[in-house]
């Protein structure tokens, strides 16, 4: 069996699971009950200076994913010093503490608190997407304008402050919000010393509305939030490629990921690790253990002995697409069919809008209408259907 072990800035992984901050990181108590699920490592819930009170309903479950409209912890950061973190690291897991300054001074206290307290790294997330909305609650009846926290400066300023000061790695968390800029951030941050880079964040501002009322599903001025879960994964394993092409520093792939072939995918873009938030909050702490065995499984499928085999390939296969000259199928290519491992489910029928696809005993194409579109062959829950990309 495949060995799932890694190493992220120097620490080693029993695998590449871990939980960014979330729900399952709200206490030092959930942090060492959510780490039997076997996650190798688990993020705090942001550790702010002023304890969060959140603005209330705060989730709202979206089709692909769910709204959240939290901020950091609601516990204060004595707590985490001096009780939270303690607790945490008597659990399986690595504890990662995610924390987040309203300066870099205050950013680099609670670093060094955490590091003292025990903590195996520090995660500084930039910013949430509804931050505009949060500050708005905390200041009613203010003017408050949209902050402009796609400055890379203060961020800057606060891991050389913090690398100055404690000898665990400093990571930083990219915000959903900077698909645009993903390039810029991540040589910045490379540029002031951080030792990798998590990504990301919820994306958004995003809205969800209750049909029966018209209210905005969450609460707060506007009722705006961040997005999460698998409707984000195509922006965000986009950020994680960017982030590889850009600069050498590892990567924590985070965004929508709810099963072992989501791990690979960002494996694959460049990514170490691979956070896992959303899912565990919906479907429950099994959910970590079940994507582990999965990739265990995926893994010998695919005939490699560590994740780490399979880190880049993505990165690899579009350098080739250049290098080696190769042309743009522009003409219609049918899929290729591999009979033996079709189940007939009739996925690709179903979405085919040209009729091309038919399902009796097994699937056959008609090369007469298929026009090579490739929506088929991402349905196949089989991979009976595999295409060529560039000739
Ligand atoms: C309920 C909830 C609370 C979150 N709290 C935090 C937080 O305190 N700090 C942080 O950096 N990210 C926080 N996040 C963002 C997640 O860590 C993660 O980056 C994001 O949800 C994308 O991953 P996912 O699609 O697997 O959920 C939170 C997400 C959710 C859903």
């Amino acid at each position: 069996m495949a060995s799932l072990k890694t190493k992220f800035c120097g620490i080693e992984f029993e695998n590449p699971i871990i939980v960014p901050a979330g729900v399952h990181g709200r206490s030092g108590e959930v942090i060492k009950e959510v780490s039997q699920s076997g996650v190798a490592g688990i993020c705090t819930k942001t550790i702010v200076a002023q304890p969060a009170r959140d603005v209330l309903p705060c989730f709202a479950s979206v089709s692909g994913g769910m709204v959240n409209s939290v901020f950091g912890s609601d516990r204060t950061a004595e707590y985490w010093f001096t009780e939270g973190l303690k607790r945490a690291k008597e659990g399986d897991s690595l504890v990662l503490a995610n924390l987040a300054g309203f300066f870099p001074e205050q950013a680099a206290e609670l670093a060094v608190k955490s590091e003292q307290a025990g903590a195996d790294m520090i995660i500084l997330p930039t910013h949430c997407p509804h931050m505009g909305e949060i500050l708005m609650a905390m200041f009613p009846g203010m003017e408050m304008p949209e902050p402009k926290l796609t400055d890379v400066e203060p961020m800057k300023r606060s891991v050389q402050l913090i690398k100055e000061s404690v000898k665990v790695p400093v990571v930083v968390k990219l915000s959903g919000t900077f698909s645009h800029i993903t390039r810029q951030w991540a040589l910045g941050v490379k540029e002031a010393g951080a030792d990798g880079i998590s990504c990301s964040d919820a994306v958004g501002p995003a809205l969800s509305i209750d049909v029966r009322t018209g209210e905005p599903m969450l609460g707060g001025p506007r009722g705006v939030g961040g997005l999460t879960g698998p409707a984000i994964m195509p922006i965000t394993l986009r950020m994680v490629l960017e982030i590889a092409m850009t600069v050498d520093l590892p990567i924590i792939g985070v965004g929508g990921i709810s099963s072992a072939e989501d791990v690979v995918r960002y494996i694959m873009a460049g990514a170490t690790l691979a956070g896992v938030c959303t899912a565990g909050h919906i479907g429950g702490i099994d959910r970590y253990s079940r994507i582990i065995e999965d990739l265990h499984k995926l893994l010998d499928e695919l005939g490699a002995d560590s994740p780490d085999e399979l880190r880049g390939l993505t990165l690899k296969r579009i350098a080739d697409r250049k290098e080696k000259g190769k042309q743009a199928v522009t003409d219609p290519i049918p899929p290729e069919v591999e009979e033996d491992l079709c189940i007939a489910c009739g996925k690709c029928e179903q979405v085919c809008a040209y009729g091309s696809a038919q399902v009796s005993d097994i699937v056959s194409i008609n090369h007469d209408t298929c026009i090579g579109c490739g929506l088929c062959v991402s349905v196949c829950p089989t991979r009976t259907l595999s295409q060529e990309y560039y000739l």
